[in-house]
């Protein structure tokens, strides 16, 4: 049983998914310890709204530290007794992984094992983190399948969130810390990643300048709605186990020239199109299999894309002022 009045630590509280996930939170009625460095690798402002949207909420608190820094971590679990952790503070982006891999380092693995010793020493009650749909890498067989062999990534950024997991089992077997890791695939939605397709496309097209599509157009996602993730976190958040990994997705992956027509129909406007080779890093196509983690978590995806997108270009439009 979850007692609602707990407090959960959520890092990247002030990133796009950190940010929904302590709202929801806050609204099923826990108490929520959100940690945040807010460092520049996308607008700072954008980070700063998210966590204005969260200032009215009473038992919301947040920490403006670094998961590098364990001391200021520790600090907090001797403020307040924290039940659990959700990590999602991370550096994310496959492709910024070839530029600053430093950054990957620095947080994906210090960071993470910061987050795995405090779980350790405050014996919290479940450890849930993000991990990536990234980590199938070269894989071959689709749908993605959590039994399927991750051991060919294929950018920093993967081999790292892969390099969670592995840490995360070790901890989980060592320590008895409940552990569940969740990879997601390409999560979207109001208050989204300036640094990712709808977002970048989006802004492109209203400012009449052209977008840029990778692999000549031949890329295929798994785009999977922000209220569907949010919904699948929670579920694995109360529900500890000693070692779990799940795939969310919507399990349907979309082309991204329909992708692409699919905002140009809800803008009322074509995008003029530069088409250039596949990223170095990038995987061409990503499809999840959900059947575990519907069977485990009642995980259930259910907003089309065409719904999701809408709500994505309503806020856009509100927030920038369109
Ligand atoms: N959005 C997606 O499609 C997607 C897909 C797969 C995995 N993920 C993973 O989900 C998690 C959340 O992603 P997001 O899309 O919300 O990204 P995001 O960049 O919006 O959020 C991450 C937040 O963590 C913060 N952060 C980064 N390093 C930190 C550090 N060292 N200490 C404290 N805070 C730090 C950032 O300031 C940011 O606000 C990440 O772990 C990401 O790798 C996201």
């Amino acid at each position: 049983m979850t007692n609602h009045h707990e407090t959960i630590l959520v890092t990247g509280s002030a990133g796009f998914i950190g940010f929904h996930l302590s709202k929801a939170l806050l609204k099923r009625g826990y108490a929520v310890a959100g940690v945040d460095n807010l460092n520049p690798y996308y607008d700072v402002d954008l980070k700063r709204a998210r966590l204005e949207m969260l200032r009215p909420y009473e038992r919301f608190r947040f920490y403006h530290a670094d998961i590098q820094d364990l001391g200021a971590l520790k600090g907090i679990f001797t403020e307040r007794p924290i039940a659990r952790i959700c990590n999602l503070a991370a550096q994310a982006g496959v492709r910024h992984s070839l530029k600053d891999p430093f950054s990957y380092q620095k947080s994906n693995l210090e960071g993470f094992l910061n987050i795995l010793e405090l779980a350790r020493e405050y014996r919290v009650q479940n450890l849930v983190y993000a991990s990536s749909s990234s980590v199938y890498g070269k894989n071959e067989k689709s749908p993605y399948s959590v039994d399927d062999r991750v051991d060919h990534p294929i950018s920093l950024y993967a081999a790292t969130k892969k390099a969670n997991e592995l840490m995360a089992h070790a901890y989980s077997h060592l320590f008895g810390i409940p552990c569940t890791g969740l990879r997601y695939f390409t999560v979207y939605g109001p208050w989204g990643r300036p640094d990712m397709a709808l977002f970048l496309f989006t802004d492109a097209i209203l400012n009449k300048r052209p977008i840029t599509v990778y692999n000549y157009g031949k890329m295929r996602r798994d785009f999977t709605y922000i209220d569907d993730i949010i919904d699948g976190t929670i579920r694995a958040i109360e529900r500890p186990v000693a070692y779990d990994l799940f795939n969310l997705g919507n399990s349907d992956s979309v082309g991204l020239m329909d992708f692409i027509r699919i905002i140009e129909e809800e803008l009322g406007r074509e995008a003029e199109k530069k088409m250039m080779p596949l990223q170095p890093g990038d995987v061409p196509e990503t499809v999840a299999d959900i059947e575990r983690s519907r069977e485990c978590l009642g995980f259930n995806p259910r907003t089309p894309l065409r719904e999701g997108i809408r709500a994505f270009l309503a806020w856009y439009r509100e927030y920038y002022g369109y």
